[in-house]
């Protein structure tokens, strides 16, 4: 008889990178620091995780991540300075951030790959399933992006990917899967291949950033060699738990805005901007005297 599956509740940040997609302004600040309206990426990040019932959270960063870290600490002089004035608000606000949740922090010292980031968290997760999101992929839904595969984890006890598809001239973006559809819509994934050639690609189903696994990935993350770019990719490895376990692909619902890029994070901003009811109207009065130039 197969063991138990352990409860999920880990969650893995990789935010090591370097956000050379988004330099200058990745060259001191850190990416996931990048703010839609007014949060930051990682924040965004870290809310959807708690959505969905995963409140241990581990952040791998690396040199130059520290506003990480301070963003989700008690920010003792702001917090005084706000209460003194009366900011009631705003006080509550901020320090609620703190609040959030625990986060445990390691730093991956040398950026060798998202499937290295992943692997650096190996003691903590322990054999525990667990889940990884990258930051610089905002989803926008009505059901949180992690909540959405949590659903079929609980319901299958095996690891699945949050897919969608993307045009085929920009499949050398991704991480693209092979697929075999299951009866009651779930992708069972037979293969994946880390940015390949629009020509060469199995599928336009692109992996976005959003993941739960077995504790078998780990595994097999200890045996990963570099792959595309020359980096240890995740992707190679979870192509390789495909081969032992069944692991499914989801179709995530929701709006995903690629913003670790700059004209993704215009297009988030855009959005959630237009979406704010305190001034969304009025933005949207300036967008469209820009557009009538
Ligand atoms: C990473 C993954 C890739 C995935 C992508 C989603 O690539 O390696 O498989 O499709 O995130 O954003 P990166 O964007 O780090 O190059």
């Amino acid at each position: 008889m197969g063991r138990v599956m352990k409860r999920l509740r880990k969650i893995i940040f990789p935010a090591a990178g370097h956000g050379t997609r988004f330099l200058p302004a990745t060259k001191a600040s850190p990416k996931e620091m990048l703010t839609i309206v007014n949060k930051p990426l990682i924040q965004y990040a870290v809310e959807e995780a708690l959505e969905a019932g995963l409140n241990q959270v581990i952040m791998v960063t690396g040199r130059g991540k520290r506003a990480i870290e301070d963003h989700f600490d008690v920010s003792f002089e702001l917090e005084t300075v706000l209460r003194n004035n009366g900011k009631q608000d705003k006080f509550e606000e901020v320090s609620q951030i703190s609040r959030m949740v625990e986060i445990v922090y390691l730093r991956q010292k040398m950026a060798l790959g998202l499937g290295h980031a992943v692997r650096c968290a190996e003691h903590w997760v322990e054999d525990e399933p667990f889940a990884v999101s990258l930051a610089d992929e905002l989803i926008i839904g009505d059901v949180p992006a992690m909540a959405q595969l949590r659903e079929v984890f609980e319901r299958t006890h095996c690891s699945v990917l949050g897919l969608m598809e993307v045009p085929r001239e920009h499949v050398s973006r991704y991480g693209i899967v092979a697929y075999e559809r299951e009866a009651d819509g779930l992708f069972r994934l037979v293969d994946m291949v880390e940015k390949p050639s629009p020509e060469s690609a199995p599928s336009c189903y692109a992996i976005v950033g959003r993941y739960i696994f077995t504790p078998r990935l780990m595994k097999i993350l200890r045996h990963a060699v570099p792959g595309t770019n020359n980096e240890i990719q995740l992707t190679d490895s979870i192509a390789r738990l495909a081969k032992e376990e069944t692991v499914y692909g989801v179709v995530l619902q929701g709006q995903r805005f690629d913003a670790g890029t700059p004209l993704g994070f215009l297009l988030a901003n855009a959005t959630l901007g237009l979406a704010n009811p305190q001034f969304g109207p009025e933005f949207r009065k300036h967008l469209l005297g820009l557009l009538d130039r």
